[in-house]
Order: C-alpha cells, then structure tokens, then sequence
C-alpha cells in the first residue's frame, strides 16, 4: 500500500516537474520574443513608413487598428471629442417623473502633462476642428463677453484669466484646444437631452437658477466657459456668475482635517507595497524617467500616474513617443503603466482611501445635498455646474462607495438628475417621499450600485449596442439619510466632521511621522 502510493507520488512529481519545464520554456520564449521585437523597434526608430514601431501616435480613428484592442485605453483616456456621446442619461422623458434639476461635476478638458516633459514646446496641442464652425462661434462669443460690461462681475476672482487656451502651444497643467473641443461636444450632447428632450429650463432662465463653480485653475475655469457655451441656450454673461470654490475637493466649510495627513500616509504606504510587489513595473519607469523627462537635471518621474500623464501628452495629440540616443518609448510602454495602474485600482478597496475621501467630499455632498433642497423646495436652481478635476470626481465616487470603473478621463462626467414623482400625491410634510435621483458617470447609470438606497427600477430600454437596461431611481431620503452626519461618521466613531477630523492623543507620535515623512 505504501509503497504503491510512492510510485503514484513518484510519477505525479514527475509530471508536474514536466509541467514545471514547460512553463518555464514558454515564459523563456515569449521574453525572447518580446526582447526580439522591442530591440528590432529601438534600432529602427527612423525607419520610413515604420511609424508604429516609433510609437507615432495619432488622434484619428483608423490608427488604432482591430489588431491593436490594448490602445483602446487610450483612447479612452484621451477621450476625443468625437467618442463624447450621451448615454444613459435622461431617459425619462415622458413618464410620470419631471426632472426638477441637475447636478454636475466636470473634469477639465485635455490638458499639458503636470511637469514639463521632453519635447513639449514641439507638441501641437492644435485641433483639426479648430477653424471649424462650432468652435469659431466659440471663440467670438468669448471673446464678445469678455469685452462687456458684465464680465467682471461674471468672471469674479477669474476675471484676470485668459478666456481660451494658447492655439496650438503646449503648457504644462493648461488646457488645449482639444480639451476646449471636448467640452463643447459635452456640452452639446447634453444640451440634447436635458434642455431640448427635458426641457430643464421651462421658462426663460434667470440669474438664480444656474449656478456654476469652478476651482481656481485656468483649465477648470476655461473649461467650464466651453461647456456652457454648448450647453446653455444662450450664453449670455449677464445672466451668469462663476464662483471659485476651495480647494479641488469644493470643500466649502468643511476643509481642515488633521486626520486627512495620516490617511494620506497610510494610502502611499499600501501603493508603494504594491509597486515593490511588480519590480518590472518599477523598472520600466526607471527607464522610461530618462526619457521622459525634460533633461538630465529634471526629477524622476517615479510614479506610474505621473508617467501616465505625461505620456498622455504625446499619445492624445498625435506626436511620435520621445527617443533619447535612438532608444524610443513604445507604444506597449504606455499602453503597460496604463494596466498597471488599473490593476491598482481593481485591488482590494484601500480603507485608508476611502475613509481620505469621505472626509474630503464631505463638503461637497453636503452642497448638492442643500442644493437638491431647494430645487425641490423652490424649483431652483435648475442646473448646478462643479468645474473640477480628476481628483474631485474620485473624492465623490470613493466617498459613495461607487466601484471606480475606470480613471476619470479628460472631459469626464458625473451627473445627478433630480425627478419628481408628479402621479405621487403627497402631505406637505411628506413632500420629500415623492423626490428621487440618479447618478450617471460618463454616461453609465451607476445608480444601483449606490449602497445606501434600494432602488427603483422605472422602466427599461434597449442601448446602441442591444443590451437591456433599466432605469433605476433612488430616494433623496436614502441620500438624506446617507449624509446624516451619524452615519456619514460612523467609520470615525464619529458624529460629526470636527470629530471625526480630529486625531486622538495616542496618535501623536504617527502625526509626526506623517509630516516628515514627505
Ligand atoms: C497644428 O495642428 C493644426 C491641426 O491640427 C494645424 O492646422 C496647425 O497648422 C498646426 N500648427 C503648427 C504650428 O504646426
Ligand atoms: C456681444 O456682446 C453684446 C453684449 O455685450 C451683445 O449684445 C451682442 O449680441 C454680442 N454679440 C455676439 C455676436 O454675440
Ligand atoms: C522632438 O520633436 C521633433 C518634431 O516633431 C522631432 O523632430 C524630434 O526628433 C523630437 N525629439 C525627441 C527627442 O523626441
Ligand atoms: C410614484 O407615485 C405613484 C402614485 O402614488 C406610485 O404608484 C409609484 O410607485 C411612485 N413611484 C415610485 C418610484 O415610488
Ligand atoms: C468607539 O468609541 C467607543 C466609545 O468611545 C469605544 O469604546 C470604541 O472602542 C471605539 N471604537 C473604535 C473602532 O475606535
């Protein structure tokens, strides 16, 4: 018996040292290959007619070839104007619920990397749509309101601010007349829907029923232009006024936590284990740094977000990947920090991030919150528009516990919709049972997956692409309820902001650690 199970043992360890030969011999052979081709690339840089090879990227549709599934992503990060579509947004017209208003957050439109990388002043951040219609219009409407009498008191604390963008020169962190095209587009799409299927505003608008913050950057701000020119009906300056909200977060009164430091500290800690866990992540970084950056003397770009968005630069504005001694950056190059990012984001929910971004979108949810009070108390403001950043649309999805389905993109999208149930008769005091909404994020109805609220499915309808959806509603009492400040601190053993902000004596020690630790 015994002896017969060791045979058995024998020829299984057997097989599985076969195994074991053979996976290591594939794994020898696809690096063969991928040596292979990345050096046949980098010799080959200047090759006519071998533009793939040098990473030659161009916004047009047919560069990204059937073959090529990987560099969707970046299409998707670049988000082209002509890939800004509406989607499941607004789709009850013509039932019982009449939208009562909007909520917007934005991210600015395409931008230059954050820090200044090779080559940029050679990048032409232009875009072909440029002399185009719309964008003329655009661009003397701005130009009109700028020279009258209200744009000051328009403008506010932006009013020092160049309206546009530099035509086709690239800066680092400003907008690009790409990213100007995109908010049009997004504008218009949702003009469509909103103002022209829902007839949002039912009367001629007034000053109070359009509401517009912006942080306090260039980008936002010019953004934020963009998309009310292809929004509004009309875009007319007397009737506006845009307000610098604090910080990108839109924290309102609610910005000074000390807790915020250790949680941050905490976050940096779990990602830099995860990238010590890829060491051919860290090293495609090194290598790719030397390239990428400016000059010898630049810093490191050692992040693969700070990479990411410095590639972005390159890949979204049809310019060849940087070479430096005829070694090139390569498309898959891009296309492998991209992954690697995302898988970040797929891991287990990080605590110490989600717990950061309750307590930084705090005062933002408390603001749509009082605002969707009074669009049903009132019937005001109509539309309420955040001109933020990626950061401000990952506070609020992080902080709702929506799963982040992908990085928030240029030019992306975060709406909550306002209904009433107009068949629901309801008692004064009960006015709020009969008052819903939906959040949509670029387009996807994420409403379901909200935690807080069972929802309502309304009805259904059938996508472009054949698939069934159903239009969910929650309650505002379930947000109500959400925000309440002793569930919303409950993580904190808190009841409330202060509280929950503030680090208990024992933690001392780690503050200081948090503060140096930069
Ligand atoms: C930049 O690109 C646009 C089209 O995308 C083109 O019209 C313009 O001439 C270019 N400018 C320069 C300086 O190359
Ligand atoms: C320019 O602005 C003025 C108000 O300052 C307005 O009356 C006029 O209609 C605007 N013209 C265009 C073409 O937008
Ligand atoms: C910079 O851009 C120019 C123009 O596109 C190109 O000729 C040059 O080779 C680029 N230099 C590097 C280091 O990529
Ligand atoms: C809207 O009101 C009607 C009439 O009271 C009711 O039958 C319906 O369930 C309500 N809709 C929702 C989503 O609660
Ligand atoms: C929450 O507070 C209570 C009472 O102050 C304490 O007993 C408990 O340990 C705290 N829990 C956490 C997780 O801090």
């Amino acid at each position: 018996m015994m002896i017969r199970w060791n045979k058995k043992l024998k020829g299984l360890r057997c097989y599985i040292y076969l195994l074991g030969w053979l996976g290591l011999l594939l794994v020898a052979l696809s690096y063969w290959r991928a040596e292979h081709t990345s050096l046949r690339a980098s010799h080959a840089p200047s090759r006519r007619g071998d533009d793939e090879s040098r990473g030659k990227w161009t916004s047009d549709d047919n560069a990204y070839g059937p073959d090529k599934p990987r560099l969707k992503k970046l299409r998707q990060l670049c988000n082209p104007a002509e890939r800004i579509h509406a989607a499941s947004e607004g789709r009850l017209a013509n039932t019982a619920y009449d939208l009562m208003g909007m909520i917007v957050a934005i991210r600015h439109g395409d931008r230059g990397p954050l820090m200044s990388v090779r080559n940029l002043s050679h990048i032409n951040c232009s875009h072909r749509s440029y002399m185009s219609g719309a964008y003329k219009n655009f661009v003397s409407a701005v130009m009109n309101a700028s020279r009258s009498s209200d744009f000051a008191s328009f403008a506010g604390s932006f009013s020092k601010y160049p309206v546009l963008p530099s035509l086709y020169h690239c800066s680092a962190a400003h907008l690009t007349p790409v990213g100007v095209v995109q908010h049009l587009k997004l504008g218009k799409v949702l003009k469509e829907i909103y103002i022209n299927n829902l007839n949002l505003f039912s009367h001629p608008w007034e000053i109070d029923d359009v509401v517009i913050h912006s942080t306090k950057f260039r980008r936002t701000y010019q953004s934020a232009l963009a998309f009310l020119h292809g929004f509004l009906p009309k875009f007319d300056v007397s009737q506006l006024r845009v307000v610098e909200g604090r910080s990108v977060s839109f924290c309102n009164n609610n910005c000074r936590c000390d807790r915020l430091a250790l949680l941050d500290e905490k976050y940096d800690q779990e990602r830099k284990m995860f990238r010590n866990s890829h060491p051919g992540v860290m090293d495609l970084l090194e290598r790719l740094s030397a390239i990428v950056k400016e000059g010898p003397g630049a810093p490191d770009i050692t992040h693969p977000g700070a990479m990411r968005d410095a590639l972005l630069v390159y890949a979204c504005h049809g310019h060849a990947l940087p070479c430096v001694g005829g070694v090139c950056v390569q498309a898959e190059d891009v296309s492998s920090i991209i992954s690697y990012e995302e898988w970040e984001r797929r891991q287990k929910k990080s605590k110490a991030k989600h717990k950061a971004s309750k307590l930084r979108a705090y005062g933002l949810l408390k603001d749509i919150a009082q605002t969707m009070d009074t669009m049903m108390r009132d019937g005001k403001p109509k539309f309420v528009l955040y001109s933020g950043h990626d950061k401000t649309l990952n506070y609020l999805l992080d902080s709702l516990s929506l799963p982040a389905y992908q990085l928030p993109n240029y030019a992306s999208r975060i709406i909550f919709e306002v209904y009433k149930n107009s068949s629901f008769k309801s008692t004064s005091e009960m006015y709020r049972n009969s008052f819903y909404f939906r959040i949509i994020y670029n387009g996807k109805d994420i409403t379901k997956f909200l935690p807080f609220c069972s929802v309502k499915i309304i009805s259904h309808y059938t996508s472009a692409n054949n698939v069934l959806n159903a239009v969910n509603l929650c309650p505002i009492t379930s947000f109500d309820n959400f925000l309440r400040a002793s569930n919303y601190f409950a993580v904190f053993n808190a009841t409330n902001f202060k509280s929950a902000c503030t680090l208990e004596k024992t933690s001392g020690a780690l503050r200081q650690i948090a503060n140096t630790g930069q």
